[in-house]
């Protein structure tokens, strides 16, 4: 693939709602001209995270991140620049022009792509096989047939068969084209020690796991031969497209439905996603036997906050139930369940019923997820104390994790009720695991600010280590003020009129100053160069889309006015009605970063002056020392007329 022209980076970045972009994995909160929410970079309750539309940016208090809707992509899905900006231009409708295709071409993606292709194969495969070899059909086919699966659902999950033999798949693969290396990268093949090749999925029913966008990143396979001394499933081994983690059955399926319904049915096995759809409840996925992740409750959530659970009515299927429930809880999930007649699973109930009689079932049944854990668990306890004990402890746990506080409290009350028991008793236990939390995450923090050096790989935001507050200031009045018209006098104390960022950058450029902080220096560069080059003011929106992520953070920072939200106390001596004032705020800021520099160098003379032990040089060092003490002289005295 070829990089993407200029033109076209531009009209992608000009389309781009970011309130659009970052709404998808964020639910926003409209809070004036900006929006809030709840930072995705970290495990907040509070939120701190804001997306400014008119600036197109945002900015994330709690982690430090911020950017553009560029950054955003690139941090939150770990995108690259590029990647980023196709997410975008797909969401934006915009088509991608590329320059033609160039050398360096990206061998991660090239990888990704090869992978993705032999699955795309592989699953074409496994389908023809299914529908057109005779033991296929007589195999495969008639399995799916007789669990009810009707020919537009075998197609809609393009279900396949994988034929038998050693390396019946690596045979017709490697004759189509496609490559032993990428064959074993997806799994579908396993190199053998002792030299050759298998297949992994030999005779099994196949069961393809699409991405969210739609390609498949796995299989599962399931046995046909009942006696089979194998495990019943065999799933793709993690690779660079495939993380189980990352992935839920069925999603790519559901997606329109969950977002229509606002619902999200959260199943265990794949026959039971495909039986609930085939039934009419589309909106289904499951995570494939496993405890649900935060990531793939992240992927729930960017389509619906209401989820329901429909595991087996068997005590392991509720047990089931209760893991990994509290994370979708903490996440702020509305989480219910449906509890199922003992012996049936969402799949035998779903082939049990017709559509109408299976909606009216899940919406007659549908319990809060809170209310059934703690009906469960008070019949589990019976009478016994020490069992009852324990399982207050536990409901009321589930309940600690639920951030809204309101909602908090209106299940603890509820729960009381239902337990016959004193409010104030939970609530202190509410109390005690809240504050168990607190320490803990703490911790937590601690252990990560520990790591960190070992961890930073690439130059990562400087979050601790703050520029001076000159510079900050400064580097705010040329983003923010750049065209703002102000006053200015030159040598001669003749008054003059011109955008802001012209007066800086000439200043600055005169004494050739640069900033010290490295971000601002890199920013600083830019802009002196566009300036002195073609007199032309380059926008703070241009640096905040900037692909490197320490750029883009701090513009984003600067621009968002961190220091509205905190840190009053560090920067008041400048913050005084700048916008008023601003041809004096900004005079005054320049001094400001003059006489840092000055004094900079004045102290830097200082040590040189004490090292030195050749006259010739201590003479001249001193008559520098002398001139720069001067200058220091007229520019305290110029500050003095400015304040
Ligand atoms: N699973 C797995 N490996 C296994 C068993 C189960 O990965 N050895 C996963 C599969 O995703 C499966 C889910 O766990 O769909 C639920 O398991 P189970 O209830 O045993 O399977 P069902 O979905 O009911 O499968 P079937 O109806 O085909 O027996
Ligand atoms: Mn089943």
């Amino acid at each position: 693939m070829g990089r993407i022209t200029a033109s076209c980076v531009e009209k992608i970045l000009d389309s781009v709602r970011i309130e659009e972009v970052v709404g998808d994995f964020v639910q926003l909160k409209k809070s004036g001209s900006s929006f809030r929410g709840l930072s995705p970079f970290t495990q907040e309750k509070t939120p701190s995270f804001y997306v400014v539309p008119s600036k197109q940016i945002f900015k994330d208090f709690s982690s430090g991140k911020g950017g553009s809707a560029v950054t955003f992509l690139m941090e939150h899905e770990q995108l690259t620049y590029p990647d980023a900006l196709r997410w975008l231009a797909k969401k934006f409708n915009i088509e991608i022009e590329e320059e033609a295709s160039s050398e360096e071409a990206d061998e991660a993606r090239n990888l990704r792509e090869s992978l993705l292709s032999v699955n795309a194969f592989a699953a074409k495969q496994f389908a023809s096989w299914m529908w057109e070899d005779t033991v296929g059909r007589s195999v495969g086919l008639s399995y799916f047939r007789e669990r009810g699966f009707t020919e537009e659902t075998i197609r809609r999950f393009e279900l396949g068969y994988h034929l038998e033999g050693r390396s019946t798949f690596f045979d017709t693969a490697i004759a189509a084209g496609y490559q032993a290396e990428f064959l074993v990268g997806t799994g579908l093949s396993i190199a053998r020690e002792s030299g050759g090749h298998v297949d992994r999925f030999w005779g099994r029913a196949m069961f393809p796991i699409h991405s969210l966008g739609g390609r498949i990143v796995g299989f599962g396979g399931r046995v046909l031969k009942s006696d089979a001394k194998t495990a019943k499933y065999l799933n793709s081994p993690e690779s660079e497209i495939y993380h189980k983690s990352r992935v839920l059955y069925g999603l790519f399926q559901a997606k329109q439905s969950i977002a229509r319904a606002d619902r999200c049915y959260l199943v265990e096995g794949y026959t039971d996603v495909i039986s609930l759809s085939q039934a009419g409840v589309q909106n289904v996925v499951s995570s494939s036997g496993t405890a649900l992740t935060l990531e793939q409750i992240r992927l729930i959530k960017r389509l619906t906050e209401h989820v329901t659970l429909l595991y087996d009515g068997d005590a392991a299927g509720i047990r089931a139930s209760f893991r990994g429930i509290d994370l979708l809880l903490e996440e702020g999930m509305l989480v219910r369940a449906v509890p199922l007649p003992a012996g049936e699973d969402p799949d035998s109930l779903a082939q049990s019923m017709d559509t109408e009689a299976l909606q009216a079932f899940l919406k007659e049944r549908e319990v809060d997820f809170i209310q059934f854990k703690s009906d469960t668990l008070v019949e589990e306890a019976g009478n016994d104390p020490i069992r009852r004990a324990d399982m207050v402890k536990d409901i009321v746990g589930s309940i600690s994790k639920i951030p809204n506080a309101i909602l908090r409290e209106v299940y603890l009350r509820d729960t009381a009720v239902r337990l016959g028991m004193e409010e104030r008793s939970l609530f202190s236990e509410l109390d005690r695991i809240r504050a168990a939390d607190v320490r803990a995450a703490e911790r937590d923090r601690d252990r990560q600010r520990h790591e960190e050096p070992t961890l930073v790989l690439a130059p990562a935001p400087v979050v601790d280590q703050r520029p001076p507050a000159v510079e900050e200031e400064l580097m705010r009045l040329l983003l923010l003020h750049a065209n703002d018209r102000i006053q200015g006098s030159d040598e001669a104390g003749e008054s003059y009129s011109d955008a802001a960022a012209a007066l800086i950058l000439d200043d600055l450029a005169a004494d050739d100053l640069t900033f010290d902080y490295p971000v601002y220096a890199e920013i600083h560069g830019a802009m002196n160069a566009a300036w002195q080059q073609d007199e032309r003011i380059i926008s703070a929106e241009v640096f905040s889309r900037h692909p490197e992520p320490a750029v883009a953070s701090v513009v984003a920072e600067l621009l968002t006015e961190r220091y509205a939200l905190a840190d009053w106390k560090r920067k008041n001596i400048f913050i005084q009605d700048r916008g008023d004032n601003l041809s004096k705020h900004v005079e005054e800021c320049i001094l400001r970063f003059k006489e840092l520099r000055l004094s900079g160098m004045i102290q830097q003379l200082k040590l040189e002056l004490e090292a030195t032990t050749n006259e010739a040089s201590r003479l001249e060092l001193l008559s520098r020392f002398t001139t720069l003490q001067g200058v220091r002289n007229a520019l305290h005295k110029k500050l003095n007329r400015v304040l």
